[in-house]
């Protein structure tokens, strides 16, 4: 296989002439349907179409799950490529050579280099953490008394933070910036007060790794009974808990054949399983099991098992698990719900009954569709008529999030009895499906609620993504990033990209930013959709958009200047500019 960087000139112009409609029409035919083309999404189970393929965007995005991409992605996720095989698929289909570069690492050096620097530096602070605990006797006695062998500290590459509110701040001030600092989430930043500390002190550290084994955030608990309990990682450009496991790459790497994941709720819960030989456990990160979560375990595994506490809050986080579950359920998948004895979590439990013990408890873990059902009986007196209406209303509203599977089938058949409604009745109450849409189900604006606020930073990104031509509309937009408003580094950046690649289209566009923070917000943004191809139209959007930003960037320049009369004084220049400033107002 040739290696060397594919230079990223050549994966433009390979996503400027490939054509997305083209590329997936091969593989699934596509309808048009106004300025889009829709088919019945190949990634999940769907009657009415939703998966959307825009020409113009060179974009797709299914509004039913979720998946969204160029071509590459495309290649990637329907015929299960890497990105370079991706790649090499799409150029040879349109008879293109990969080129390859030795030296250097193309113009991308900044953006991968941001990146690396924050794993680098969550790798040094996991590696100082850790020569923390080794030369801290409390540490290492607190984990002797929760029976944590040496063995499975250094498996989970445990540590201790010291206390003090800048032992970290100062070792690695010395390497990085207060903003790499900032990003890596070990320093808290407090601006208005122009404080910045450490974030872990005094905590047994707990390193989250991604699925590289690349330390990405950290858990960190305290020795005693204070509160907080745990501290994780807040969001960062490399940690999601919405889609991050703790255990998942430990679990793959100390599992010879995986065959099935037990979900957890602690990191001690994974880490005393692993102990014990439950090597395939995860947890996930202080939040509920997103959809994401179940996706991915489900391409690891054919069966999850989700195991919690027996008391209220562990049935109150099964029933959650098992709402964001149902529209992930897939025929030859399995998920099932263990319940511990009420007081015990996996790590108590398994100290007490053993591997093998614990192991032959996966029997009684019940389906997700009987635990459904269950719970669905418990809440509605099923002997009478107005019970058993109730029940089927509740029970509705997640039947309709339930792919189209035998699964859905047998579990209908089962309330069907047990309620005695037939199913073509409880079809034709909609009660299994939501009623067929008259208007197309590729319909951009319902996406709205979930979709974050349409500011004028945001809306001047969709319009550069749906026509970056329009950039030849923009003067001057230094005041962009003077506005300090969330999204004006990425929006400035757009420009001067654009600017250099006037040929660019968004799909080329997002590829610059894969893997960066940037991805995230740029895929967000694609998916809205301009109301017009009139380029007039959309060139007096765009400059509005501007001229808001602008207002908001002089707001900013007339709070400083005031601010420095008040303090420092203002020179000649400077009481001229804000006068001009406030007359202009
Ligand atoms: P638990 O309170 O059940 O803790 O929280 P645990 O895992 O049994 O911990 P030990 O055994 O007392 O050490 C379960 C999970 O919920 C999250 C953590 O991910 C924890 O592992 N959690 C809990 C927090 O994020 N913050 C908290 O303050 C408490
Ligand atoms: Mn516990």
């Amino acid at each position: 296989m040739a290696t060397g960087y594919i230079p990223r000139e050549f994966i433009d112009d390979l996503l400027v002439r490939a054509d997305v409609v083209e590329v997936i029409n091969a593989r699934v035919p596509l309808k048009k349907k106004g300025r889009e083309y829709t088919a019945c999404c190949p990634f999940h189970n769907e009657k009415t179409p939703s998966f959307t393929v825009s020409p113009n965007k060179q974009f797709y995005h299914c509004f039913g799950c979720g998946v969204h991409g160029s071509a590459l992605d495309f290649l990637m996720q329907y015929e299960h490529l890497d990105f370079v095989e991706a790649v090499e698929s799409l150029a040879d289909s349109l008879g293109m050579a990969v080129p390859r570069e030795h030296s250097g690492r193309g113009p991308d050096k900044k953006q991968i280099q941001r990146t690396k620097n924050l794993f680098s530096l969550l790798q040094e602070a996991n590696q100082y953490y850790q020569q923390q605990l080794k030369n801290t006797q409390k540490a290492l006695d607190y984990l002797n008394r929760r029976d944590l062998s040496d063995e499975i500290i250094q498996r989970f590459k445990l540590g201790y933070a010291p206390a003090g509110w800048d032992n970290a701040l100062k070792l690695f001030s010395k390497s990085y910036s207060d903003q790499q600092l900032a990003d890596s989430g070990l320093i808290v930043y407090r601006e208005e007060e122009h404080k910045k500390y450490d974030r872990y002190r005094d905590r047994i550290m707990f390193p989250i790794r991604n699925r590289k084994g690349q330390v990405i955030g950290f858990g960190g608990r305290v020795l005693g009974d204070d509160k907080p309990k745990y501290i994780n990682s807040p969001e960062t450009p490399v940690f999601h808990k919405g889609s991050e496991l703790y255990g998942f790459y430990e679990a793959r790497l100390n599992t010879q054949k995986l065959e099935r994941i037990i979900v957890v709720e602690g990191y001690m819960d994974v880490i005393a399983l692993a102990q014990f030989g439950v090597s395939y456990a995860v947890a996930t990160l202080g939040t509920a099991t997103t959809p994401d979560h179940i996706k991915q375990l489900f391409r690891a595994v054919p069966e999850i098992i989700f195991c919690f506490d027996g008391d209220r809050a562990g049935r109150e986080a099964a029933w959650r698990a098992l709402e964001n579950a149902m529209p992930m359920i897939q025929d030859g998948k399995e998920i099932r719900f263990l319940f511990l004895p009420e007081g015990e979590d996996p790590d108590t439990q398994i100290r007490k009954i053993g591997k093998e013990k614990f192991e032959a408890s996966f029997e009684e873990a019940v389906s997700l569709t009987s635990y459904f059902v269950e719970k669905l009986k418990e809440r509605f007196n099923i002997a009478s008529d107005e019970g058993r209406a109730r029940f089927l209303t509740e029970a509705s509203k997640n039947l309709k999030t339930m792919p189209d599977t035998l699964i859905k089938d047998q579990l209908l058949k089962r309330l069907a009895k047990l309620t005695n409604v037939d199913i073509s009745t409880l079809n034709r109450r909609h009660i299994i499906n939501a009623p067929e849409k008259t208007e197309p189900a590729a319909d951009f604006t319902r996406l709205s609620k979930h979709e974050v606020s349409k500011t004028p930073v945001r809306y001047a990104i969709s319009l550069l993504l749906f026509k970056p031509s329009l950039v030849n509309y923009i003067e001057n937009f230094e005041h962009i990033a003077l506005s300090e408003l969330p999204g004006s580094d990425l929006l400035t950046t757009l420009i001067e990209t654009i600017q250099e690649s006037p040929q660019i289209n968004a799909a080329a566009l997002l590829e610059r930013w894969r893997n960066t923070e940037f991805e995230a917000p740029l895929t967000h943004l694609m998916k809205w959709q301009a109301e017009t191809d009139d380029e007039e139209v959309l060139r007096c959007e765009l400059q509005d958009c501007l001229r808001q930003i602008r207002k908001r960037a002089n707001e900013k320049k007339i709070e400083t200047l005031l601010h420095r009369s008040s303090t420092v004084g203002l020179n000649k220049q400077e009481t001229e500019e804000l006068a001009f400033l406030l007359r202009n107002r």
